[in-house]
């Protein structure tokens, strides 16, 4: 009988380690792709690119309200006068080679950095892998972390929730290693490994330490997946002797949405696989406002990439003026951060905050009914009292 195998897993080669190179036929950083993640860590880290003081970066728009939120983004950035030039680069997930998905990784990886919109995977299309999980497991982005905290004068279930999400970002039930053994019987890969487990782990335990956080909660289901999450579990509590000033403790996936939603209070920081960090971080995204809100860092030793907290692509309300645009500033403030642009992303964060908090200009999805462009109207009204002039000092060198 043949054995029908999933036609994702035979087309896609970027899934596999051996993507071909495409780009960076510069020696040193052919090198760095070649290496394993244990070598890669021993090399110099790749500067990301600036010419006369400014940066490049790349921007992947996505589809939905990506385009939209894009555009907001380089309103205010032109002006806030922030010294970032942007590479766009659209990447279409329906078309039959990866060229464009190419092309990307060769500018995120010139660039160093890449603002990014969720590019839609379409469930019922077997053939189309995901350009998403493509991206950061070539980029080896392993960790992904989202701080959330609640908007004072957001309507929200709980208030005052501040926990900080670190999620294995390329390893566990993302693998996309599917097939039908017999037909009727399909099985899925979900993949960990030590050495991911271990960089993810050391992460959140040294992100508690360097932020004064007292407790780290890893999240699992080894009661049941004993091999793949007991080995997710040990590693964590192997790792935690060293920290020994840090509380560590566990919770099973399920108890872990269960707690979240009776008392989210007792998170600090939470560490977990690649499903049950989108699961969580959806959760807490809904307990205090919905996916428009928060933002998301994806980070590996020489990449960055930064998006929207809960990755929707929001298809069913683009072009409406609706979409919130706060989730993809918060971003892009991240991503100032991240360059040494410190005081740009003070004034747009605090234009931000005076957006939400003080004058309380919110899109329907927070029980507002304000647009999208009233929000970023706001913002450039806050900022035209407090332009940027471009100095030194906020130049990462
Ligand atoms: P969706 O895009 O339909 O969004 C879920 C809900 O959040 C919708 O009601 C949407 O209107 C709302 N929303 C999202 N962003 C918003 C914003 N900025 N302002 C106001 N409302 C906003 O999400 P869905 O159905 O989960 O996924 C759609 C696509 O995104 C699929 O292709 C999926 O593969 C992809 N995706 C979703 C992820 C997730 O965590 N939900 C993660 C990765 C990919």
């Amino acid at each position: 009988m043949a054995l029908r195998l999933s036609s994702r897993f035979i087309k896609t080669p970027f899934l596999a380690r051996g993507y071909p190179l495409v780009v960076g036929k510069e020696k040193g950083e052919e090198i760095a792709h070649s290496k394993t993640t244990v070598q890669k860590k021993l090399l110099t880290r790749i500067p990301g690119a600036q010419y006369g003081g400014r940066h490049s970066c790349t921007m992947l728009p996505g589809g939905g309200i990506g385009p939209e939120l894009m555009t907001y983004v380089r309103d205010i950035f032109q002006y806030a006068g922030c010294p970032i030039d942007f590479e766009v680069i659209d990447i279409d997930p329906t078309s039959a080679g990866n060229d464009d998905l190419d092309y990307a990784i060769m500018s995120i990886k010139r660039n160093g950095v890449a603002l990014k919109g969720n590019i839609e995977t379409k469930s019922e299309d077997i053939d189309a892998t995901s350009r998403n999980v493509a991206l950061r497991n070539e980029l080896d982005l392993f960790v992904n972390v989202i701080h959330t905290r609640s908007f004072e004068g957001v309507p929200s279930r709980h208030k005052d929730i501040d926990i900080v999400l670190i999620r294995q970002n390329t390893d566990g039930e993302y693998a996309m290693l599917e097939h039908e053994s017999v037909r009727g019987i399909v099985e899925s890969m979900k993949v960990v490994t030590e050495e991911n487990a271990s960089r993810v782990a050391r992460y959140a335990f040294d992100y508690a330490r360097r932020n004064n956080r007292k407790r780290v909660t890893t999240v699992h289901k080894a009661n049941i997946m004993k091999l793949s999450d007991g080995l997710f579990l040990e590693v964590a509590n192997k790792l935690s002797k060293e920290y020994p000033e840090i509380e560590h403790n566990n919770m099973i996936i399920d108890n872990t949405c269960m707690q979240l939603v009776s008392n989210p209070k007792q998170f600090d920081v939470m560490n977990m696989t690649n499903l049950y960090g989108t699961i969580v971080s959806n959760v807490i995204c809904g307990l205090i406002g919905g996916a428009g809100l928060l933002s998301g860092r994806n980070y590996g030793d020489h990449y960055a990439i930064f998006e929207p907290g809960t990755r929707n692509t929001g298809t069913a309300i683009a072009g409406k003026n609706i979409a919130n645009p706060i989730a993809m500033l918060n971003a892009s403030v991240d991503m100032l951060n991240h360059l040494g642009h410190r005081e740009h992303a003070k004034v747009i964060s605090q234009a931000i905050h005076q957006t939400l908090v003080v004058d309380r200009i919110h899109t329907p999805d927070i029980g507002g009914n304000h647009s999208s462009t009233d929000i970023i109207e706001n913002i450039l009204r806050i900022l035209s009292k407090k332009r940027v002039h471009w100095n030194h000092d906020a130049i990462n060198v």
